[in-house]
């Protein structure tokens, strides 16, 4: 990792924070988006602390908006030529909708359109810095989502908590199209399940999950565990030249079948293409 340039997304907290420590630690430079400016300022010291002399960078941007998960690209890749690895991992649970400004579905604008619009942003960069990798983390819930391309971002669907498996299935969805067009470019794109890790992804949740949480909390798998297959995807020589896969404990899986569907990793694609041309550029 010595002298790699890392780009990190949900650095602030969770499986993410430790995936930017570790890496860190073994000499890459991190690069992190925060929406928070103290959280970030917080982690930017951490990595300070353990890893001086590396310039580490935070960029504040609200992963939830596409306009502005847009500038941020802009901003990143105006700031560094070289970009070695892109780990899309933000992402929230919501058990209720909540619509953006934009007018997307919150978790599906968080948990899959960030990934899209970040990587699409910074791609000319990735493939100028190849051999160069992709991660996307994902979920086991994917397991059980189907796409409905009717209402892909579930505004008809009665059950709000839904999205997020479908957002999960869309991770897998990109990471498939995402490495069949990026073959013959040395750039490689894999996603991943982490487990069920102890972080603050459900502290959003209300009724009976935030009541059980602490409890089955107990049974999880620690950050440090969790972020174990990030950091083996973005730096194992075991998987240079791996991609279009799926990972648990560092180990490729077979996701669902609905996840290996390449008509419908396609068709996202462009769904996802379309949703955010229509969605108008920040003025400067
Ligand atoms: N925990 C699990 O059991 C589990 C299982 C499967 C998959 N995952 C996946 O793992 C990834 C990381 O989640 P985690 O469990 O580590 O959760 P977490 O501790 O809640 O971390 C989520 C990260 O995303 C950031 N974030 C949230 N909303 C954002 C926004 N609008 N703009 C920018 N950043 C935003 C958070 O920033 P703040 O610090 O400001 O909140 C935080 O850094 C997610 O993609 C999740 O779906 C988790």
């Amino acid at each position: 990792m010595k002298d790699s340039v890392v780009v990190i997304t949900g650095a602030t907290s969770g499986i993410g924070a430790v995936a930017a420590m570790r890496l860190a630690e073994r000499g890459a430079r991190i690069i992190f988006v925060a929406r928070d400016p103290i959280r970030g300022t917080e982690t930017l010291e951490k990595l300070h602390r353990l890893a001086p002399n590396l310039e580490h960078r935070m960029f504040i941007a609200d992963l939830g908006s596409v306009a502005d998960t847009r500038r941020v690209a802009a901003d990143i890749a105006a700031a560094e030529s070289r970009i070695d690895i892109l780990i899309n991992n933000a992402g929230t649970m919501l058990d209720r909708r909540i619509i953006t400004p934009e007018g997307l579905e919150l978790t599906f604008a968080l948990n899959h359109m960030a990934y899209f619009v970040l990587t699409e942003g910074l791609l000319h960069r990735l493939v100028a810095s190849a051999p160069s990798r992709i991660v996307n983390t994902a979920s086991s819930v994917h397991k059980g989502a189907k796409l409905n391309f009717a209402d892909l971002q579930g505004l008809e669907s009665p059950d709000a908590l839904s999205a997020y498996g479908r957002s999960k299935l869309c991770n897998i969805l990109f990471t498939r199209e995402l490495a069949r067009r990026l073959a013959g470019t040395g750039v490689t794109a894999n996603c991943l399940h982490p487990g069920f890790v102890a972080t603050r992804i459900a502290a959003n949740m209300g009724g009976i999950v935030r009541l059980i949480n602490p409890i089955v909390s107990l049974f999880a798998t620690s950050p440090e565990g969790g972020a174990e297959t990030i950091i083996y995807l973005a730096s194992s020589p075991e998987v240079e030249g791996v991609t279009g896969q799926y990972f648990y404990r560092c180990s490729p899986m077979a996701p669902s079948a609905g996840a290996q569907d390449d008509a419908v990793a396609a068709r996202l694609w462009e769904e996802s293409e379309r949703l955010a041309s229509q969605i108008p550029r920040q003025s400067a």
